[in-house]
């Protein structure tokens, strides 16, 4: 069932507690990525251009409840927001509820913005806490749920606060309804053939996608370090690569359902490998399906590059969550970044490119093809749940359209 948006709710003179994902990278006391704070303008702009007063709530990092934090201050997001908005962007007070908050948000004017203090410098935050929660729900008279990115957990702002504010108008903002939208189609009705890459370190972060995404795939690509633990469970050498001995039996379990769902499950067949996990020591060798002892694959090697290239290009829609190899390394880089290319080319071509957020997102814009594909996610672990065919309370609570 489609959720209200933001577009369909009268805004004028309404104060609108918005709950947007701004846990971004801090450099100096400054905002070092503001790809987030961009994501949610349209929202906020929404709102205050139609008269709203915006009050916006996130997170920052993982404060564990004890209070106020001063490397998690969201103070030098409102400032960079600010700079965005082309307004200012007030920031009343170091506590999300205490009496200042609280008088900041009734000081709010039509056409104003504020952003509260991290929300988890609150323990009520993490324990989804009811007392916590009224007290965020009385700054609004209207709840928008703006933050993909943390759209799988159940914090109070995410759940708690929409639940209190039952009898109020419930919505989504325009991220949150372009993500989902996205990866709900790309999943639930993809164009085919539908190609899936995955790649990264850990392969137990990888295995529910997978197991889910193997029915409605037509061919998955493995790469990155959680390729070995499937090599493995094949009975093949990985040398000193990373493999992760307790999941061998579900590998091997995904492996005879792929073979049972005629899904192209695509292991390397060539390794970019190193004696040390270093980018400027260590022997680099390729190895061809056996990897020696002593040498660990740290990137997919040509010829599998080739060869996930030639997949790509003949698919017309492409999920990619995960990296090749340790693309932050420039000996370990070529994997990703031809898979990256290749999936920009096959969207010039007409397909459709989904990329989730965290790692793939970052290599996306190192390679400069983030503009060139058709979505790329904000949420790293959102993206990832989706991709496991998870359902968020947080939307779900959200008045339908
Ligand atoms: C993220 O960056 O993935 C989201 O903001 C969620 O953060 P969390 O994993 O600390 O809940």
């Amino acid at each position: 069932m489609p959720k209200k948006t933001i577009a369909q709710v009268d805004v004028s003179a309404q104060r609108v507690l918005i709950r947007v994902d701004f846990n971004v990278p801090l450099d100096g006391g400054k905002v070092a990525d503001d790809t987030r704070l961009t994501a949610a303008l349209p929202t906020i702009r929404s709102v205050i251009d139609r008269g709203g007063r915006a009050v916006l709530m996130s997170h920052l990092g993982r404060p564990e409840g004890k209070g106020y934090e001063e490397q998690l201050s969201l103070r030098p997001v409102a400032k960079r927001l600010g700079e965005l908005l082309g307004q200012e962007v007030a920031f009343p007070s170091n506590d999300c509820i205490d009496d200042e908050a609280a008088a900041g948000v009734q000081a709010l004017g039509d056409g104003q913005c504020l952003l509260l203090e991290n929300l988890r410098f609150h323990k009520g935050e993490k324990r989804g806490d009811a007392e916590f929660a009224a007290k965020l729900a009385s700054y609004g008279e209207i709840y928008c749920n703006d933050a993909f990115g943390t759209c799988h957990r159940a914090d109070a702002s995410m759940v708690a606060v929409p639940r209190t504010m039952a009898a109020k108008p419930r919505v989504i903002g325009f991220l949150v309804e372009r993500e989902i939208k996205f990866l709900a189609e790309a999943i639930t009705s993809p164009a085919k053939p539908f190609c899936v890459v995955l790649g990264g370190a850990k392969v137990s972060d990888k295995l529910p996608a997978i197991g889910n995404l193997l029915p409605k795939a037509d061919s998955i690509l493995i790469g990155g370090a959680m390729a070995y633990t499937f090599m493995k469970a094949l009975g093949q050498e990985v040398g000193d690569s990373r493999v992760e001995a307790d999941r061998l039996d579900e590998a091997k379990a995904i492996l005879e359902d792929a073979a049972r769902l005629r899904t192209d499950l695509h292991l390397p067949h060539d390794h970019i490998c190193s004696t040390t996990f270093s980018e400027t020591s260590g022997d680099i060798e390729v190895f061809e399906d056996s990897i020696k002892p002593g040498y660990m694959g740290l990137d997919i090697g040509p010829k599998t590059q080739t060869k996930f290239a030639q997949e790509i290009l003949k698919s017309k829609t492409i999920v990619w969550n995960g990296p090749m190899g340790v693309f932050e390394w420039r000996p370990f880089r070529m994997g990703t970044k031809s898979v990256a290319n290749a999936i920009a080319d096959a969207t010039a071509k007409g397909a459709v490119s989904i990329v989730g957020g965290g790692d793939s997102a970052a290599a996306a814009e190192r390679f400069e093809v983030a503009n060139k594909l058709t979505h790329v996610s904000t949420g790293g672990g959102a993206s990832l749940a989706m991709l496991e065919g998870q359902t968020f309370e947080a939307v779900e609570l959200i008045d339908d359209a």
